[in-house]
């Protein structure tokens, strides 16, 4: 019949439209932080009904599902992070209505903007499953009692430490691979694989021991100690950090070889725990739904802080602000109560606030 011609030409061509618009992005897994809790997530059938994982992801699920907790957990803690640190930028972080892109397309330019997510998601992988294997969820791996040395006072120390490895070889298949399966020689893999890393870098980096002492009535004669992984505050801390002294670089040609190099000859050559990142970012100053960027109308900001990121001036991108008062309630007048309670009476306070005009 044919009527059956046109069907079979466009469906090709249309196939290839949206994947032209809507390239895919590595960190679609993140969209994961939108399922609801209450359902396993692993299994056969499950897996490959996940929206947004790559197929090697898919591979993952259904070889370690037990595994797939923690990815969920991982990808809320992105989220809940990025907008932690960003709560005072222009771009805040907001996530999409819905869809598996949830920082919208910020996330498909190479941007400081997604040198940050991306060296943040391999981060909260290797964490979130460095911690399900410390508490014995994870049948493959335990807390690590290879790991000892001797504290500053001299104590010998060998407790149950957290077990890093395990996690950042989770983080590696998980957010690296799907990267090394493009053109490596092209510079948004590059990119991707370097922030990863960095990201995971920031945790390696901020490793520290914690002890406990046995004894009696705590007289420390005994001492247990281990290595903890810093509270997945700090580690977006360091990252933000990275992301504000964050490198612009361009895919040079070395040799045989293409490399990410500083764009500006000045700059020193960016370190492992650096971010990288290859193009501008956009000024985020207006509403472009499109492009999932909510612009700073209305946004609050801080009127004290005159040339900080977070002051009016640059955050409302020099289009004017207003005062305003507002109520907050806050805990107050707290009283210690034996034992061991702290019961508060809510205050109500009147403060200023500052908003960007409309
Ligand atoms: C820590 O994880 C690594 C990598 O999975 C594993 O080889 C090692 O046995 C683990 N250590 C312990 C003490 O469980
Ligand atoms: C980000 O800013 C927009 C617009 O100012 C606001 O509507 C939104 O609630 C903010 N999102 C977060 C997560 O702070
Ligand atoms: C505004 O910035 C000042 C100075 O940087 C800071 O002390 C203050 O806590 C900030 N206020 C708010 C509401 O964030």
């Amino acid at each position: 019949m044919p009527t059956v011609y046109p069907v079979n030409l466009t469906a090709p061509l249309l196939l290839l439209l949206l994947w032209a618009t809507h390239p895919t992005v590595a960190t679609n897994w993140l969209s994961l932080a939108r399922l609801p809790r209450n359902r396993p997530v692993s299994g056969a059938a499950p897996c490959a009904r996940l929206r947004g994982l790559t197929p090697g992801q898919v591979g993952v699920c259904r070889a370690r599902g037990e595994v797939m907790e923690s990815v969920c957990k991982a990808a809320e803690m992105v989220i809940e992070e990025c907008q932690h640190q960003f709560r005072n930028r222009r771009w805040n972080c907001s996530t999409t209505p819905r869809g598996i892109n949830v920082f919208g397309r910020v996330m498909n330019q190479g941007t400081r903007e997604a040198a940050f997510v991306y060296a943040l998601s391999s981060a909260a992988l290797a964490v979130a499953v460095t911690r399900a294997c410390t508490r014995g969820e994870l049948e493959r791996c335990g807390c690590d009692r290879k790991v000892r040395g001797v504290s500053p006072e001299g104590f010998q120390w060998s407790g149950c430490s957290d077990n890093l490895s395990y996690g950042v070889a989770f983080s590696q298949t998980f957010v690296d691979d799907p990267e090394r399966a493009k053109v490596l020689s092209a510079g948004r893999p590059l990119m991707n694989l370097h922030n990863n890393e960095a990201g995971r870098k920031a945790i390696l980096h901020n490793m520290h021991v914690e002890c406990k002492c046995h004894g009696v009535s705590g007289s420390c004669e005994l001492r247990t100690c281990w290595k903890v992984m810093p509270p997945f505050r700090r580690v977006s801390a360091v990252l933000k950090e990275r992301f504000d002294g964050a490198t612009e670089v361009r895919l040079t040609r070395v040799g045989s070889r293409t490399a990410l190099l500083s764009r500006d000859p000045q700059v020193k050559p960016p370190a492992a725990r650096d971010l990288l990142y290859l193009a501008p970012s956009p000024d985020f100053c207006h509403l472009d739904p499109d492009n999932g960027i909510p612009g700073t109308a209305g946004r609050r900001c801080n009127g004290t802080s005159r040339l900080a990121p977070d002051g009016c001036e640059l955050v409302c991108c020099g289009s004017g602000y207003r005062a305003g008062r507002a109520e907050v309630v806050q805990r107050c007048s707290c009283k210690f109560s034996w034992c061991c309670s702290v019961r508060c009476q809510q205050c109500k306070n009147t403060v200023t606030i500052h908003t960007c005009r409309v």
